[in-house]
């Protein structure tokens, strides 16, 4: 993830160092103007939404099961008079491209819609965000407007609703879409990206399986807790990130169990919304930098690599992050843990706890969640990722965006390090780290 360059993200941290006894960087941005709904049933509202914005006409993007769930109709039965659909499209893939925003992109033109609405996972949402560039800017060259502030002004109406309770892409000044012809994954981050509404209905992520509830959970968790100690962190997103992280913390466990908990999927749903506000202004660090380029080299899926990895991230950036570490002992464990913790064991004491959320979210699951990768299959037996895999995944990690936002700079010995144990599921061995046995 590509904000800014190595030396500014140098400066961030220089900034963050000197003014640590204030506890405030020197300079920090924020941006997350987006108006928020949350709550058991506030799709029913999105009509009224519209008519604030001046639309009449969206095109709606979703996916099969939701508009077989019948979550459209519950929209579409409270549009207003002069209100209709302009068009739907359930056709989205998982990893979208450039030519399905351009399919989108013409079937709004041609069907005169005036705004977009879309209720899915982080691509269909993702999705949403670059059919908008093209709609409201013109033409069918997307990839000119990759990158960084490439766009200038505001886009058409974006409504989205996340079905999934882990990218935070509705809070998020991101998104990401597959140049397929290149083999490259195009980034586009601009403030005008966040949509005009975001709404987190408990209703929609009701029927999402355990243990993909577990995996976007600590996806969720895991931008949340890399804001907290990346050298972006700042005190608006610090906020979100420390509430994010109670949220999930109080709620995970009890959700996967009982996948009907409305008040915990809501919980959820708003933790990831906070995470996504904390990281899309922070950035993040070693753990999504590694996760990427698992996901890149073996296919398993995001959340399942930030769930084995996180443990890992936190262990190597202990020396230069253990005050912020400790400090989330507090909305992981509680009070009561946190104050009977002597502070200078609170940072492994918080690491300690997620190894357990994560072994207990594996037994839950039978086996669905992961905590290594040694003993992590496919339903149809397939190891996705092997010892032999990880050179490769080590040197495609030093060329992901995020490796700049990591408290500490990060070398192909050190990837394969927390790769091996990330592969056995044991500690970090910091001997083997830089500066990683000072304390
Ligand atoms: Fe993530």
């Amino acid at each position: 993830m590509q904000k800014y360059n190595r030396s500014t993200a140098k400066t961030f941290e220089k900034c963050f160092r000197r003014s640590q006894i204030m506890n405030l960087p020197k300079y920090y941005e924020y941006s997350c103007n987006v108006k928020t709904l949350a709550g058991h049933n506030v799709l029913e509202q999105i009509p009224e939404e519209l008519k604030a914005l001046e639309s009449n006409r969206p095109l709606i993007l979703s996916s099969r099961t939701i508009s077989r769930s019948g979550l459209l109709d519950i929209i579409e039965n409270n549009y207003h008079e002069d209100m209709s659909t302009g068009a739907l499209d359930t056709d989205i893939p998982p990893d979208s491209c450039l030519n399905t925003v351009s399919r989108l992109a013409e079937l709004y033109r041609s069907n005169d819609c005036d705004s977009i609405v879309a209720i899915g996972g982080g691509s269909v949402l993702d999705t949403a965000k670059a059919v908008n560039i093209l709609v409201s800017e013109g033409g069918n060259d997307l990839i000119k407007y990759s990158g960084a502030g490439a766009l200038k002004k505001k886009l058409k109406p974006l409504i989205l609703i996340p079905t999934t309770s882990g990218t935070g892409s509705e809070a998020t000044i991101v998104s990401v879409i597959s140049d397929i012809e290149n083999q490259r994954k195009l980034l586009f981050l601009s403030p005008f990206l966040l949509p005009d509404v975001a709404v987190l209905d408990s209703r929609v992520t009701l029927s999402l399986p355990p243990a993909l509830t577990a995996q976007t959970a600590m996806d969720a968790m895991t931008h949340a807790i890399e804001a907290y100690i990346g050298t972006g962190k700042n005190p608006m997103s610090d906020s979100n990130a420390f509430e994010a992280v109670q949220l999930i913390a109080k709620n995970i466990v009890n959700v996967v169990k009982n996948p009907q908990d409305q008040d915990g999927r809501l919980a959820l749903a708003v933790a990831s919304n906070m995470a996504g506000m904390a990281f899309s202004n922070s950035m993040v660090g070693i753990i999504h930098t590694l996760g990427h380029s698992i996901g890149a080299v073996s296919h398993i899926s995001h959340g399942v690599c930030m769930s084995v990895l996180l443990p890992l991230g936190l262990e190597y950036n202990l020396h230069k992050r253990r005050k912020e570490i400790g400090e989330l002992l507090l909305p992981i464990a509680g009070d009561k843990v946190f104050s009977e913790t002597p502070e200078k064991e609170r940072a492994e004491k918080t690491i300690e706890y997620i190894r357990k959320m994560n072994k207990e979210l594996y037994e839950i699951t039978n086996g669905a969640h992961a905590y290594n990768f040694k003993d992590y299959t496919w339903k149809d037996g397939t190891k996705p990722f092997k010892v032999e895999d990880i050179p490769l995944t080590a040197q495609t990690a030093l060329n992901d965006g995020s490796v700049f936002y990591n408290p500490e700079e990060i070398s192909y010995e050190e990837a394969v390090t927390v790769l091996e144990a990330a592969y056995t599921g044991e500690k970090l061995d910091l001997s083997k780290i830089k500066k990683g046995h000072q304390r």
